[in-house]
């Protein structure tokens, strides 16, 4: 099997002496593919993290690695620009503008035809090729004209967008071209699959019945491309076994008694992105310190955001409105012993989440448009003492599954700071109650059942029911 993502499960890093070396990058979905990766001598193509370097494939933990060179142009225009400044605004709702422009088009196919045949290099006659997410939606059709041989999934991490939003990309034709070069394409929620099979019927005409696209080939044919929802979920046993340490929970302690071991401690775990509302949960709980709702010597928020796409003008935009909404809040609100907000533009080890989970009280989610938000599955995992409030946005795919957490609508600020109060203020019974009843949810679809039900119906292609017709 080959996986193929933008970024590669290991990073490649300088340190200060100037030694070199990799470091690897833990997420879940490294944790899901390690087991299958290793029994198939599996491959992984994607990026080091580092522009203009060329680097040698290597072995690591049984896997291969098998990095794919980025220039600076290559970051400017595929990464930064085309992923991030053009896909990633319009399929997030156009909560910030995209920006269209067709250099950036022309290094985005370039790059993703790298991808390609890099892959295609590393695949056995008749190999799996999984590919991840919207940087690299042109290589399924591109891999399949070069390795028709091969089976090739794909899987969108973020959401799909509605037609009437989708239907501005200059380039939306080859886009979903490209992702129909798949045998499967694996979305978050079945709204996401839905939007992508209505955009496949208005702009290629083609016949779809229920998850079933139908693919015309040259000589008259039919090929049967499968679409529909695989809700993505974490490692939930390596959570609750972080949270069960009792370093991990004696840290959880500290970091209580470190705030001044207030009554209800708020949690943000973010990584920097106008997508995620931070500033819509900020401007909530600052109303609810100023009407006398909540008691900046009894409740505390931790904001955590992570740096992320530091050089994309909009990401910079975001870090200077939210530390000055962050800066301002605090003026209004803080005492000499009390600071409302603790905000931290820093990045931490899982150890760390983890016994931040355990010490909130609460865990904001407070997501405009969110393909599906791990945070929230992380937070609910590491709760096993079945205590612990989620408070959740409907914008998140999450809220498709948890749905005991308090399910808020973001812009509705009067609704948000209700949900805010709320939670605050539940009665032990009733969070033990729902807590209980999420955890139960999330075991019941870790991400290595993702991965299972995901390559079953790629292997398998059994699954494929024989489509009920749309009305
Ligand atoms: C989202 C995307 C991933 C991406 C991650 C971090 O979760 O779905 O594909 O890797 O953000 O963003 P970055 O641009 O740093 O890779």
């Amino acid at each position: 099997m080959v996986v193929v993502s933008n970024r590669l499960p290991v990073d490649f890093v300088v340190d200060e002496d100037g030694v070199e070396g990799w470091r690897s990058s833990p997420g879940g979905l490294v944790t899901a593919l390690e087991p299958v990766m290793r029994e198939s001598d599996g491959a992984w193509v994607g990026w080091a993290g580092v522009a203009d370097r060329e680097l040698d494939p290597f072995e690591h933990d049984g896997i291969s690695i098998i990095p794919v060179p980025l220039s600076e142009e290559d970051l400017e225009r595929y990464y930064e620009g085309f992923s991030n400044d053009t896909l990633w605004p319009l399929y997030h709702d156009v909560i910030a503008p995209p920006s269209y422009h067709r250099e950036w088009w022309e290094s985005y196919v370039t790059v993703n035809r790298r991808f390609a045949t890099a892959a295609g290099r590393a695949a056995a006659l008749g190999a799996t090729v999984w590919v991840h997410d919207y940087q690299l939606q042109l290589v399924p059709a591109m891999l399949r004209a070069i390795r028709p041989d091969l089976v090739i999934g794909f899987f969108n991490h973020i959401p799909f967008p509605p037609y009437g939003i989708y239907s501005q990309l200059p380039w939306r034709k080859q886009i979903l071209e490209g992702l129909l070069g798949a045998d499967v394409i694996g979305f978050q929620r079945v709204a996401d699959a839905g939007n992508f099979t209505r955009a496949v019927r208005r702009l290629l005409g083609y016949t779809t019945r229920h998850t079933v696209v139908e693919v015309p080939g040259d000589n008259g044919d039919l090929r049967r491309v499968v679409a529909t929802n695989f809700p993505i979920s974490i490692d939930v046993a390596g959570f609750e076994e972080l949270a069960a340490r009792p370093d991990i929970q004696a840290r959880a302690l500290e970091i209580r008694a470190g705030l001044g071991n207030p009554e209800t401690v708020m949690l943000g775990v973010d990584r920097l992105d106008y997508t995620k509302g931070i500033g819509h949960r900020l401007k909530a709980y600052g109303e609810l310190l100023a009407q006398g709702r909540l008691d900046v010597e009894k409740t505390v928020l931790v904001q955590v955001a992570s740096p992320s796409r530091e050089r994309v003008a909009t990401y910079m935009s975001l870090r200077d409105e939210i530390e000055l909404q962050v800066g301002r809040l605090n003026g209004d609100h803080s005492t000499l012993s009390h600071t409302a907000i603790a905000y931290l533009h820093q990045a931490y080890p899982r150890e760390e989440m983890v016994a931040l989970y355990l010490a909130a009280d609460v865990m904001l989610v407070t997501a405009l448009r969110d393909g599906m938000n791990l945070v929230a599955k992380e937070y609910v995992a590491s709760r096993i003492n079945n205590d612990g409030v989620l408070v959740l946005s409907e914008f998140a795919g999450a809220s498709d599954e948890l749905k005991q957490a308090l399910l808020i609508n973001p812009h509705d600020i009067e609704g948000l700071k209700n949900a805010i109060e709320s939670a605050a203020r539940m009665p032990s019974k009733e969070r033990k109650k729902r807590m209980k009843t999420l955890r139960k949810r999330l075991r019941e679809n870790n991400v290595s059942d993702w991965a299972k039900a995901f390559l079953d119906m790629l292997t398998g292609r059994a699954a494929i029911e024989p489509g009920i017709p749309e009305a």
